[in-house]
């Protein structure tokens, strides 16, 4: 696999599976990103936090009971009582019986097979923000993975924190909803290397700014075809969808049109 950098510079314009192929298979679970990998997908999405006693998980929501069988906050909970939870019935009874996957467990299945993208979820606990990130760079480096992933987060100072810790590491600024700064100013205030934002978000002013700073765009979510429309005629470089497989053979149709 060539590097991410590489990749990025290599191809025009890609799809990344939004926390694995989460409209086909519960939200970041191993089975969700199996399925994303068999798509085809070069990029997943997946969302880490961490648990009460340190421990890195792929997760979304800060409390447990949308998609799993537990309650409470994921902060104030321990990585065993995690792991005991239901992650997949939710989604469908099929699914019964998935966990949720320790980041390790994650790298583990998508080393050699794809790049990723890791958002940090927004950092609660400022005082142990720099171990926790320290720690979560330590994992990747174990995995040989630096190369072949980005952080994405809202959080701009733990974006800050990880090229803080390693400025070879790439960064992607999510806008802050209702933040309607140039995305130049807010890549360049935290020293990250791309932009993400929603499709909502999208306008041709932000477009026009980042290409003339020669920023990459990613948007999210992107799951219609119109939409696929919509961010090709802007000239964004990525998007971000719950069905990969949809817009990735929508694209190619498009682009073979
Ligand atoms: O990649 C962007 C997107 O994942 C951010 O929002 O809430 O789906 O994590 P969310
Ligand atoms: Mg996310």
């Amino acid at each position: 696999m060539m590097t991410m950098r590489d990749f990025v510079r290599a191809t025009p314009f890609f799809v990344i599976a939004h926390r694995g192929a989460s409209g086909h298979a519960p939200e970041n679970t191993l089975a969700a990103l199996r399925l994303a990998v068999a798509s085809g997908a070069r990029m997943i999405e997946l969302d880490v936090q961490f648990t009460s006693d340190r421990k890195q998980i792929v997760f979304h929501d800060h409390v447990l009971g949308r998609t799993t069988n537990g309650h409470g906050q994921v902060k104030n909970t321990t990585f065993e009582t995690i792991r005991s939870l239901d992650a997949g019935a939710w989604f469908d009874p099929s699914f019964a019986g998935e966990r949720v996957p320790s980041l390790e467990e994650a790298l583990a299945l998508l080393r050699d097979h794809v790049y990723l993208n890791i958002e940090l979820k927004p950092i609660t606990d400022r005082q142990t923000a720099r171990e926790d990130i320290a720690d979560l760079v330590a994992t990747i480096k174990r995995f040989d993975y630096e190369q072949y992933m980005v952080f994405s987060s809202f959080d701009h100072d733990a974006l800050r924190l990880v090229k803080d810790i390693d400025p070879l590491l790439h960064t992607v600024a999510l806008n802050v909803p209702h933040d309607n700064r140039p995305p130049s100013e807010v890549v360049f205030s935290c020293g990250a290397d791309g932009f993400g934002c929603s499709i909502h978000e999208l306008t041709r002013a932000r477009m026009a700014d980042a290409n003339a700073h020669l920023i990459p765009v990613g948007v999210y979510t992107v799951n219609t075809i119109e939409d696929l429309r919509t961010v090709i005629t802007l000239g964004a470089r990525a998007v971000v969808s719950n069905y990969p497989d949809v817009i990735m053979e929508a694209y190619e149709r498009m682009r073979s049109a």
